[in-house]
């Protein structure tokens, strides 16, 4: 299928400046790739001006949550752009879609659509380590019709937001014992927009008690420990890495699957398993879990300061400790070229 580029989006581009100071997916790039799903197929893409949607009130996403996204980042890498890993990002997106009866984006769509944007916002890529241009792909159900059943048609677009990480700097965590972000046989291995709101509750009140981010439990046992909101969790144990367990209700990153990569590269022992979160505690305080790190694509790898719930505050010793900061460079080392792409993660466009 041949791409079509509307002129008026070149015409964007041409004007746009990137601000000096960038926060996470506040600017957003002045154009984005559009394809529509109907009868069912596919149409050829197309990169249009970035600008609101026209949807139907009675769209079925506005009431029943059609909706999964991606996020995914071009790197300067050299002296050209370069994707981690894409192929990942559209094969869980297929996942998220089918999840919710979905037609899940072809891959090579998802590729023509990730593809076209950083080819054509190489510009905006902005230039210091640790920033990036943080690319968003979503599909979403656009079929006016209010019964409970499956749109038959949908929109699949890919914006992009010139970057910096998601949280710099230390997090300070809030153990959620009350509310579950996903349900058991839910949605919480997809990236589905239902699974973030039914996060927000919980970060408006940690935040109200200092908090940076939740640290979701199990919703089957509702005492070992599964991931924050956007982020997956690690913790360092007696010199051992280790992060939950796959079980259905975490989703699995791609930062999760490069560090745990990674890490066996450095000759860390890595352990995929269940972790109880009073032992953990019990751990954190004996000093023997030294420390604690999230990570994510937009994350890239956040260190925690501190886990609390209505018991206390439990202090890491090291925030960031020393196997979060070696991972964290040698992941941004591949991404952004300087080492060599010793197991084949990186697109150049
Ligand atoms: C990502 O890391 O790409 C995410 O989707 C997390 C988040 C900002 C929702």
């Amino acid at each position: 299928m041949s791409i079509k580029i509307q002129p008026e989006a070149i015409a964007n581009l041409r004007g746009f400046e990137l601000p000096e100071r960038l926060g996470f997916g506040t600017v957003m790039a002045p154009v984005m790739f559009r394809a529509r799903y109907e009868d069912g197929c596919w149409s050829s893409g197309e990169l249009v001006p970035y600008a609101p949607l026209m949807l139907d009130p009675a769209a079925k996403v506005l009431h029943y949550a059609q909706s999964c996204f991606e996020g995914l980042k071009a790197y300067r890498n050299g002296s050209g752009a370069a994707l981690f890993r894409p192929e990942r990002n559209a094969a869980r997106m297929q996942h998220s879609a089918e999840r919710l009866c979905m037609p899940p984006v072809p891959e090579s769509l998802f590729m023509e659509g990730v593809r076209t944007v950083t080819a054509y916002c190489a510009n905006l890529i902005p230039a210091n380590s640790g920033e990036s241009l943080y690319l968003r792909p979503f599909l979403i159900g656009t079929q006016p019709d209010l019964s409970v059943t499956a749109s038959s048609a949908y929109d699949f677009y890919v914006i992009a937001s010139p970057s910096a990480a998601y949280h710099p700097g230390n997090m300070r965590l809030w153990i959620e014992r009350e509310d579950s972000r996903a349900a058991v046989g839910g949605t919480g291995d997809s990236k589905v927009g239902g699974n973030y709101a039914a996060s927000l509750q919980s970060i408006a009140r940690l935040k109200e008690r200092g908090y940076d981010q939740s640290l979701w439990l199990s919703p089957s046992n509702r005492q070992t420990v599964d991931e924050l909101s956007g982020m997956n969790f690690f913790a360092v144990m007696d010199g051992v890495l280790h992060t939950p367990a796959l079980n259905g209700s975490i989703l699995e990153g791609v930062t999760r699957d490069s560090l745990l990569t990674l890490a066996r590269e450095m000759d860390i022992e890595v352990h995929e398993r269940d972790i109880d979160i009073d032992d953990l505690l019990a751990l954190v305080r004996s000093g023997t879990c030294s420390e604690a790190f999230a990570c994510g694509t937009a994350a890239i790898v956040s260190p925690i300061s501190e886990l609390g719930d209505d018991n206390g505050n439990y202090k890491l010793n090291s925030a960031p400790g020393p196997v979060a900061e070696k991972l964290r460079a040698a992941l941004l080392d591949i991404q952004e070229g300087r080492s060599e792409d010793r197991f084949g993660w990186i697109q150049r466009v």
